[in-house]
C-alpha cells in the first residue's frame, strides 16, 4: 500500500515542474524569453506602408513605433504583460551605406535606430527588430545575405550592427535567395552569433527564424524539413512555420486545424514520429509561432485594404521595394467578427505561442483590447510550463484542446468550428482527469467559477467560430 499522501504528491510534482523548468538542456541558452513573448509587431497592420508624405502617422517610421510605445504604457497594454514593440520589414535604406553597413531609411528615421531604440527602452519596453537570411528582405530591402556559410561576413557585420542599436529581439525571415537547403547550417551560425555578441553587450536577443516553410504544408518539402524542430530547438526561441497569417476567419480556421496536427490529410502516418515532435518540443524558452494576432485589425479607415499575404492576388497593401503599390498609403484591415478574434486570441494562447498584436492600438475598439487584455487568458499563455495545447477531442467540428499548466491544472478551450451554435461536451478523463476526480471549474474569458463537477461538464451556446476557456483543478 502506498504511504504517498497528497501534500507528498503535491510536493513531487512541484519540484518536477520547477526542474523542468530551470533545465535549460537542450535549448537556447540566453535565459531570456522563458515564456511566450507578448508584444505588439508592425507588419500585420501596416505592411511596407512607406509613403511618409501622404500617411505620416501610419508610415513604417520612428514616429509610428515612438507614439505605439507611448499607447503600450498609457492604455494599459504593458500593464497587461505586451512588452515588445517589433519593427517587422521596410524600416531600411534602400540601398547600404559606403561601407556596406545596414542603415534605416533616414527621412523616416531620422533619429536613427538607436535613439529609436533607446526611447522605446526608456518607456520599460523591449526593442525588436527584423532581418532576412537572403540578399534582400520579403519586401526587397538589404538583408543578412547568408545564403550559405561561405558568404556570411556581410551577416557578421549586420549582428554587430543590430546588437549596437540595442535590440532584444530579432526576426530572420526567408526570402529572396535564402536557400532554405542550407538553414540546418545557417540559422544555428547566425542564432549563435547574436548569442556571442549579446553576451558582451549584456542585453540578450531573442532569436527567432521566421518562414522556415512558407506553406501550408510543411510536408511538400520532403523528409529534411520535420526534423528541423528538434534542431529548432536548440538555436532559437521560437519560430514560424506556416503561411503568413491574414486579418480573415479562414486563416486563423486553417491555422487551429494544423497546430492540432492530427489530419491524416496534412499530416501524414510516414511522418507520424515528426508530428509527436512538433506536438512536444515546446518547453521553456523554446515554442512555435503560428504568426501574429490578427484581433483587432478592423477596418475603420478609408486607407482600409483588404489584406492577404505576398502574391495570393486578391487583395494588397504595401507592395515590394519599388513597387507601385508603395506610392499609396494603405492599412491591411480585416474581416473578424468579435466571436472569432476572441478565438484568435484563446487558441494563441492555448498553442503557447507568442502574443504579438498585430493591430492599431491607438485606434483598437474596446470590444478588441478587453479581448487582448483578459489577463486570465495571459496567464494561461505565460504559464511556466510552456506546454503547447493540443486537440483531444474533434467530433463534427466540435473541439476540446487542452494546455496542461504548472500547478497541475489544466486549461481547455471548447472551440466551436461549425457555422451554427452548439453545445460542448467536456468528460473529464479527455483532459487527464479520472473519472472520480472533483474538479473546480473557472470560465477564465468571463472569470466566474463555476463550482465542483464530477466526470463531465457540458458548455452549452458556444456560438459558430466561439470558444470557451475553462481552468480545471482537482479538488484535494
Ligand atoms: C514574410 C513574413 C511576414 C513579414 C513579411 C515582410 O512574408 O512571413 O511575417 O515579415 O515577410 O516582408
Amino acid at each position: 500500500m502506498s504511504t504517498v499522501g497528497p501534500i507528498a504528491t503535491i510536493f513531487v510534482v512541484t519540484l518536477f515542474s520547477a526542474l523542468l523548468i530551470i533545465d535549460p538542456s537542450n535549448a537556447l541558452d540566453n535565459g531570456v524569453g522563458l515564456t511566450p513573448m507578448l508584444g505588439w509587431m508592425s507588419w500585420m497592420r501596416f505592411r511596407c506602408n512607406v509613403n511618409c508624405k501622404l500617411d505620416p502617422d501610419n508610415c513604417i517610421g520612428e514616429k509610428l513605433f515612438m507614439s505605439i510605445a507611448d499607447t503600450m504604457v498609457r492604455d494599459g497594454w504593458k500593464d497587461a504583460g505586451y512588452n515588445f514593440v517589433n519593427i517587422d520589414d521596410c524600416w531600411q535604406a534602400d540601398e547600404r551605406a559606403a561601407d556596406g553597413s545596414v542603415v534605416a531609411n533616414s527621412s523616416r528615421f531620422p533619429s536613427g535606430m538607436k535613439a529609436l531604440g533607446d526611447y522605446i527602452h526608456s518607456k520599460g519596453l523591449k526593442f525588436g527588430m527584423y532581418s532576412a537570411m537572403g540578399s534582400t528582405t520579403c519586401g526587397g530591402y538589404p538583408a543578412l545575405g547568408c545564403i550559405s556559410l561561405d558568404n556570411c561576413s556581410m551577416a557578421q557585420r549586420d549582428v554587430a550592427t543590430y546588437l549596437s542599436w540595442g535590440i532584444d529581439y530579432i526576426k530572420v525571415d526567408s526570402c529572396s535567395d535564402s536557400n532554405s537547403s542550407n538553414f540546418n547550417t545557417t540559422h544555428p551560425y547566425i542564432s549563435k552569433l547574436f548569442l556571442d555578441g549579446a553576451k558582451k553587450v549584456s542585453r540578450p536577443v531573442i532569436y527567432h527564424p521566421s518562414g522556415i516553410t512558407l506553406t501550408n504544408n510543411i510536408w511538400k518539402h520532403g523528409p529534411k524539413k520535420p526534423q528541423q524542430y528538434k534542431l529548432y530547438s536548440k538555436i532559437a526561441n521560437t519560430w514560424r512555420h506556416y503561411a503568413d497569417m491574414g486579418p480573415v476567419w479562414d486563416m486563423v480556421d486553417k491555422i487551429i486545424d494544423y497546430w492540432a496536427a492530427d489530419n491524416n490529410e496534412t499530416h501524414p502516418v510516414s511522418y507520424e514520429n515528426e508530428w509527436e515532435d512538433f506536438l512536444t518540443v515546446s518547453k521553456p524558452g523554446v515554442y512555435q509561432d503560428p504568426d501574429a494576432l490578427v484581433a483587432g485589425n478592423v477596418n475603420n479607415s478609408k486607407e482600409c485594404l483588404p489584406c492577404n499575404p505576398y502574391g495570393d492576388g486578391t487583395g494588397f497593401c504595401g507592395g515590394t521595394k519599388g513597387s507601385a503599390q508603395q506610392n499609396t498609403p494603405c492599412l491591411c484591415c480585416g474581416t473578424l467578427s468579435s466571436t472569432e478574434e476572441l478565438t484568435n486570441f484563446v487558441m494563441w494562447a492555448m498553442f503557447a505561442a507568442p502574443l504579438e498584436i498585430g493591430a492599431d492600438i491607438r485606434s483598437i475598439p474596446d470590444t478588441s483590447a478587453n479581448i487582448l487584455k483578459n489577463v486570465e487568458v495571459i496567464a494561461v499563455n505565460q504559464d511556466p510550463l510552456v506546454y503547447q495545447g493540443r486537440r483531444v477531442y474533434n467530433v463534427n467540428g466540435l473541439q476540446v484542446w487542452k494546455k496542461h499548466l504548472v500547478d497541475d491544472s489544466v486549461a481547455v478551450a471548447l472551440y466551436n468550428a461549425n457555422t451554427t451554435t452548439a453545445s460542448i461536451p467536456l468528460i473529464f478523463e479527455d483532459v487527464g482527469f479520472t473519472d472520480c476526480d472533483r474538479v473546480n471549474i473557472r470560465d477564465l474569458i468571463n472569470h466566474t467559477d463555476l463550482g465542483t463537477h464530477i466526470n463531465s461538464i457540458v458548455m452549452p451556446s458556444i456560438p459558430s467560430h466561439g470558444v470557451a476557456m475553462l481552468k480545471l483543478t482537482v479538488e484535494w
